[in-house]
């Protein structure tokens, strides 16, 4: 079968970094994966491997059947790439930018015409096309960079953070671009996101990265259901009794998984509300005072915690601090 994205152990060290290490994995045609995770992750330097920016140190990457190494330029001729910081001229229009792609992959003229008309209308910037581009707001130059990547009709489109820094507004209305063109033209999508909810709307399946290793691929769901139900979350009067809690509830047996983060404990259950009783009375039993007690479905941002030791914002806060606790017993593969 013809992935539209292959990569084999795929591997990226600047001198003591090895910002990615040994990353396989295989996109199909037509799907719209995610690359999730942290600040420093290497999703940039994988997209940028994948994407012929950045050689690789190791392993090897196809893309639309063609080695990033070997067949560098028809890879080029087979993507389309948007950058997480901007590329666009603001000194041109909106249509100039466009133009000026369309003729760098050699685009005719009346071809550039059409497809500017086309990809205008798709990110719905027909009436500011021609305003010099230093006149949009963030959102609006997302959108041109966003039309820009798809001029040449790439088989498959690198979107590195496309809504980073944008109101929550302007991020809705991305993604429906996102979803419209993957749909409607048709275009694999490859993006990086450290927001689980862009993820978890957007993509079909995920990978999660850390420290520049995948750590988990699936599907949303499927990533949210593989922790093993509901998750309880205890919080706790005396926080330096924390880590004895987390012991407890792994001893007993009751727990899929139990972390920790400050004073709450977060305990993973199968039918979280039948089990909260029962959860509440081993802390009571060992004289411990609880504050509150909730109970939530999984997010991605749990998953990460699990399968990491700490929280996706965490870590951006912390670099690569540790702040969870975590246990793997009756983990069902
Ligand atoms: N050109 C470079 N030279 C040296 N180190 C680099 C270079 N590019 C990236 N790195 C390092 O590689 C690691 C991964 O960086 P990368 O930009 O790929 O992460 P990221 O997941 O895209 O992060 P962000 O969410 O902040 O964009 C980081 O430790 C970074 O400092
Ligand atoms: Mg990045």
């Amino acid at each position: 079968m013809l992935y539209a994205i292959e990569t084999s152990a795929i591997t990226k060290r600047f001198e003591e970094i090895t910002a990615v290490k040994d990353v396989s994995l295989q996109v199909k045609p037509g799907e719209l994966f995610g690359l999730l995770g942290p600040n420093g992750a290497g999703k940039t330097t994988l997209i940028n491997m994948m994407s012929t920016m950045t050689e690789p140190s190791g392993g090897s990457a196809k893309v639309w059947g063609f080695d990033v190494v070997r067949d560098a330029s028809s890879v080029r001729q087979n993507i389309g790439m948007v950058f997480q910081d901007t590329t666009l001229d603001d000194r041109l229009t909106g249509r100039e930018n466009l133009d000026l792609h369309g003729r760098l992959y050699g685009m005719d003229g009346m071809h550039r015409k059409e497809r500017i008309k086309e990809v205008l209308a798709l990110v719905e910037l027909m009436d500011r096309a021609d305003a010099i581009v230093k006149t949009y707001s963030g959102g609006m130059m997302r959108r041109l960079e966003i039309a820009r990547g798809l001029m040449h009709h790439p088989h498959v489109l690198f979107l590195d953070e496309p809504t980073l820094g944008l109101d929550p507004q302007t991020r809705n209305h991305i993604w429906e671009y996102i979803k419209t063109l993957n749909k409607e033209e048709g275009v694999t999508i490859v993006l990086t996101t450290h927001y689980m909810e862009e993820a978890d709307h957007l993509c079909g399946r995920i990978a999660i990265i850390d420290n520049g290793q995948i750590v988990a691929l699936d599907t949303p769901d499927a990533l949210k259901n593989m922790l093993g139900g509901d998750i309880i979350i205890l919080e706790i009067e005396d926080p330096d009794r924390t880590a004895g809690l987390c012991k407890l509830y792994m001893k007993n047996g009751c727990a899929h998984a139990v972390t920790q983060k400050n004073n709450k404990v977060f305990i993973t259950v199968k039918q979280g509300e039948q089990q909260i009783p029962h959860i509440l009375n081993i802390a009571l039993s060992a004289g411990i005072s609880i504050m509150s007690v909730s109970l939530r479905k999984p997010t991605l941002d749990d998953v990460f915690l699990h399968h990491t030791g700490s929280a996706i914002r965490d870590k951006e806060v912390s670099g690569l601090e540790q702040v969870g606790y975590k246990m793997r017993t009756r983990r069902k593969k």
